[in-house]
């Protein structure tokens, strides 16, 4: 399919902003300087923390790194749960949900099973999902434009 053009300027920071790619949604966030230090606090929780499992297939090769992005502040992934397909919700605040931890940083919640993630994509521990959310092919046009594709 066609890659997918991304205008970013107007995204602030704790923003996230999706398109559609290949009738998928992608996400694009813009994390914090605090919610990027966080991630690393993170990986204790984490079914896989480092993406090891499947590397080739959840992210391309320049976005398997700690903050699984090109820019550590922008983070982009295929808003689908890798458990049976729904599309997780933002819960960027921990407490925002009921059925959640209190000392839940926030990230994505799946409502059809409760799977969470962090705001790398990276799915915690003992959760229905299997695997970190898909980070797309994707490359910077300008500090403004991305390309998804
Ligand atoms: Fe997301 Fe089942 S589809 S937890």
């Amino acid at each position: 399919g066609a890659a997918v053009e991304a205008d970013i300027s107007a995204l602030k920071p704790g923003e996230k902003m999706t398109v559609e790619w290949r009738g998928k949604p992608v996400w694009i966030l813009r994390r914090t300087p605090e919610q990027l230090a966080a991630l690393s606090t993170l990986d204790p929780q984490l079914a896989d923390p480092k993406s090891e499992r499947k590397p080739a297939e959840q992210a391309p090769a320049y976005a398997r790194n700690a903050t699984r992005s090109i820019k550590p502040e922008y983070f982009v992934a295929v808003g689908i749960c890798t458990h049976l397909g729904c599309s997780p919700s933002d819960k960027f605040q921990a407490g925002a949900q009921p059925s959640l931890p209190d000392d839940w940083q926030g990230g994505f919640f799946c409502p059809c099973h409760g799977s969470t993630f962090d705001l790398a994509g990276r799915v915690f521990k003992n959760k229905p999902a299997p695997d970190n959310l898909e980070v797309p092919p994707h490359v910077y046009l300008s500090d403004t434009r991305l390309l998804i594709g």
